[in-house]
């Protein structure tokens, strides 16, 4: 308490005394021990996050913000492994830098570990529904994907903590539910997390078995200045992809309505909240999966589909990014095939590093994921989290190849039988 009494009676007299201003050191010494004090929420290291398989460290939310910033990816986990079971399975050292972070270790819960280990399913080696999934491709309607992207990015923020996101969040299952209302069969569920209150969203189109084929992308976005005060467009980062799998799910209903599709895989559409937070959506429902000793065959997750200014700048012709680190062989053979029969660009091969998006989730948990992303990685998007990451910058025809690709692989993959 005397120490609070000291800082604020420093505060007055700063404030009060322009004087103060005449010695910019002193004031900024003053503003980073405010900001450093253990007093500020943001400064209290209670996120236990997973930087690479092995790699595990407690920090803060501030800490949180500065990695992301650096282009460091993690996986949030304070909400699957507490802060007690990291230290005592020894993932972390316990915190012993103040008073408060040792108190944050009071009223952990018990919860198992993370599997690792990935099963390797016998994919598709040749298609066999080119005509009804070419046919389809009639249905892909461009302008509307521009229209909903145009609104999808109107929103201030989709920052998964700002009272925007939630707004977002309730626009895009709105768009969903009216969708898929016309179907009974069709499940649309509001996967609401422990701590904030952008919810994730998950349409299941039910299979004759439960085993699951997932698509996903990231519906948050965020501007990693100040994530809470600043706008945030996310028009290519997802919302290109949130768009993508939207326009893939409307245009495959058209052959549930006709009763020419009847997946037999469960075939699931997942929009994830809070990926800029460290995956927190996606880990989340990956982790619930498990825990219901769920099968998912297949998770392919796109983030970011539709910038190709990055490849054109260097005389490289749009393609896609096939990403060949921390994702499955096997999956990502599959895809290749899909592509090779479904698009008119082919794809280069590309890495992005430890949990660089959601598909991180569901390998996390021991599901086969992959990621396709716009383009090779050092061509994608650098405008990305920023005021900046808006719907002018984006290729439509690029993102038409992304909706054809996943219309294809829900298609291909919902019915394929002998995966085991
Ligand atoms: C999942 O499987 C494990 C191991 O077989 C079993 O102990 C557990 O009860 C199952 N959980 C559910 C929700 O079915
Ligand atoms: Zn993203």
């Amino acid at each position: 308490m005397r120490f609070l009494l000291v800082l604020s009676i420093f505060a007055v007299f700063v404030t009060a005394f322009p004087l103060f201003d005449l010695i910019p050191d002193l004031r900024s010494t003053f503003n980073s021990l405010i900001n450093s004090s253990p007093f500020q929420p943001d400064n209290i290291k209670d996120k236990v996050i997973k930087l690479g398989p092995d790699e595990f460290k407690l920090v803060s939310e501030a800490e949180k913000l500065n990695l992301k910033r650096q282009n460091k990816n993690f996986i949030d986990i304070t909400n699957q492994i507490p802060i007690e079971q990291a230290i005592e399975q020894g993932l972390i050292n316990a915190p012993t830098n103040s008073i408060w972070d040792r108190l944050f270790l009071l009223g952990a819960k018990q919860v198992k570990t993370l599997k690792k280990t990935i099963p390797v399913y016998a994919y598709p080696t040749k298609v066999h529904y080119e005509n009804e999934v070419k046919g389809l491709y009639e249905f892909i309607d461009i302008d509307l994907v521009f229209k909903k992207l145009t609104k999808f990015s109107s929103f201030f923020s989709r920052y998964y903590k700002s009272p925007h996101g939630l707004d977002s969040a309730n626009w895009l299952y709105d768009e969903i539910t009216s969708l898929v209302s016309n179907f009974k069969e069709i499940e649309t569920l509001k996967i609401h997390h422990d701590g904030w209150d952008q919810y994730s969203i998950i349409v299941s189109i039910p299979g004759e078995v439960k085993d699951k084929v997932v698509v996903g992308a990231h519906q948050d976005s965020a501007n990693l200045i100040l994530p809470n005060i600043m706008r945030a467009p996310g028009a290519d980062d997802d919302g290109s992809g949130s768009m993508t799998i939207l326009e893939s799910l409307r245009v495959l209903l058209k052959a549930c309505e006709d009763g020419s599709f009847k997946p037999y895989n469960t075939l699931e559409f997942q929009w994830y909240s809070a990926e800029e937070g460290g995956l927190k959506g996606s880990i989340d429902v990956f982790t619930r999966y498990s825990d219901q000793n769920e099968t998912v065959v297949g998770m392919l997750q796109q983030d970011m589909t539709g910038y190709t200014q990055g490849s054109i700048d260097e005389g490289v012709e749009p393609h896609f990014g096939l990403i060949n680190d921390y994702t499955s062989v096997e999956l990502n053979n599959f895809l290749k095939l899909i592509i090779k029969n479904y698009n008119k660009i082919s794809y280069l091969e590309t890495q992005c590093g430890y949990a660089c998006s959601d598909h991180a989730s569901a390998l996390e948990n021991g599901y086969p994921s992959s990621f396709l992303i716009e383009s090779e990685f050092k061509y994608t998007n650098k405008y990305i989290h920023s005021v900046m990451d808006t719907i002018d910058r984006l290729d439509f025809d690029h993102i038409k190849e992304h909706i054809k690709l996943t219309i294809a692989y829900a298609y291909e993959l919902s019915l394929a039988k002998k995966l085991y």
